[in-house]
């Protein structure tokens, strides 16, 4: 049966993934009620989310998931009938060095929003309400994949192997749980690694990217013949929709783009589409007086091997069976086209990844917008 959000709350939504959700909601279904609460963390920016800030179907809130009091407030005032849960810490090898945050955000910070949605949506005089939780989750949850292993399905026993993972995979537990326990309408998608616009440029595409056009060294981790599956971002979104308005309740759905790549073939594939960029571009070597091109230089010649992250998952790939048959899924953006559109991106909005990198997006936003908006 088909289920239609009206209301939606969505946690992280200044975020890479988040913010682009926000983005193609809001365009597929501009009816309907947008609220981000989001912590502003490193890696949040509200300016990702400009381009519907003033809408008056959409509010931001700035706040932390492990607020109880305000998770609740926010619930119940705007009504809230669908909440889409996108924030975390999200990146390994921040995990590796400091476990704690991800501890913190990840599994308390689930825990809240579950126990606000069991009181607002199951408890108070109005309850049951109808309600969906959806929790964004990862395929890292599974563990690494040996070259031969068939990909991840979603009865692959989990075996998370960086902090992070494992705090993801308490949190799909508790999910879980919740449902299994006091009946929350919950739904969870466990997707690959995404890319596209708004990525903060610590992740391994927009990094390349940027110390590239800066002519930095592009850091491979070991061997570099680690596997990722990657998936643009709109597609990830795209599965999220169909998993809320059509997936069952209580199931959990892979989500992936059957794009597996190593990572070293991922950065030469970086470092040849900018070559040809350059090439004969006059203004771009304006622009970039430090990249190789402009030096008679290439790409490639930036590569750096360093050493491995620590536990480092070989492979990840994802089988997305079950969401392209049960409901109708197949990801729209081809790598071909997904990798050039997000190398434009960032080309076009060189103000904004530096400007997320030293922090000065911040102080713009704060001078720009008054408190509460
Ligand atoms: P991100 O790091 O870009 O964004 C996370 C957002 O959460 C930020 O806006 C941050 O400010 C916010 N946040 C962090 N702690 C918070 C707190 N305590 N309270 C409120 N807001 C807080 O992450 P992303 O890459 O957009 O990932 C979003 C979600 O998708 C995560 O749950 C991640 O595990 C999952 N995921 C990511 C990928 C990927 O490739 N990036 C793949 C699969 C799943
Ligand atoms: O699989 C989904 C996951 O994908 C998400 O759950 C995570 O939130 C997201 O960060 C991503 O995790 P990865 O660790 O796979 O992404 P990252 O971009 O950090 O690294 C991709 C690969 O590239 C990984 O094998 C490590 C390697 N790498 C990364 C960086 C930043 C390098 O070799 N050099 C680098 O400098």
């Amino acid at each position: 049966m088909l289920y239609q959000p009206e209301k939606i709350l969505v946690t992280g939504g200044a975020g890479f993934i988040g913010a682009n959700f926000v983005h193609f909601w809001l365009q597929n279904y501009p009816e309907s009620r947008v609220v981000v609460l989001d912590a502003l963390t490193y890696a949040g920016n509200r300016a990702n989310l400009l381009s519907v800030e003033g809408q008056e179907n959409f509010r931001f809130v700035h706040g932390d998931i492990r607020d109880y009091d305000l998770v609740l407030s926010l619930l119940r005032d705007e009504q809230i009938d669908t909440l889409v849960h996108f924030a975390a810490e999200s990146h390994v090898d921040r995990s590796i060095h400091g476990p704690d945050e991800f501890i913190d955000t990840n599994v308390i910070g689930t825990h809240v929003l579950l126990k606000a949605a069991k009181a607002v949506w199951l408890e108070d005089p109005l309850a049951p309400r109808p309600h969906r939780f959806h929790h964004v989750s990862t395929d890292e949850v599974y563990g690494t994949l040996q070259p031969n292993e068939q990909p991840f399905t979603e009865t692959n026993q989990y075996a998370p192997n960086s902090p992070y993972a494992a705090s993801k995979a308490s949190s799909d537990h508790l999910v879980r749980a919740y449902h299994e326990t006091y009946g929350l309408q919950v739904t969870t998608s466990n997707c690959s690694n995404n890319y596209g616009p708004y990525q903060f440029p610590e992740k391994l595409i927009p990094l390349i990217i940027g110390n590239i056009l800066d002519g930095r060294p592009l850091p491979i981790y070991g061997d570099g013949l680690q596997i990722r599956d990657w998936l643009y971002v709109d597609d990830h979104n795209r599965g999220i929709d169909l998993v809320i308005r059509q997936g069952k309740v209580g199931e959990t759905y892979n989500i992936g783009g059957n794009n597996e790549w190593t990572n070293i073939a991922i950065v030469k594939l970086i470092c040849n589409l900018l070559d040809e960029k350059f090439a004969g571009n006059e203004a771009m070597k304006k622009r970039f007086p430090q990249a190789p091109q402009v030096s008679g230089g290439k790409g490639e010649g930036l590569i750096t091997h360093v050493k491995d992250r620590l536990g480092h998952d070989r492979r990840y790939a994802i089988n997305a069976a079950k969401i392209t048959t049960e409901l109708g899924y197949s990801p729209m953006e081809s790598f071909e086209t997904g990798i050039r559109k997000t190398l434009d991106w960032y080309l076009d909005n060189e103000g904004w990844w530096r400007a997320v990198m030293d922090g000065s997006y911040r102080q713009w936003v704060e001078l720009n917008y008054s408190q509460g908006h």
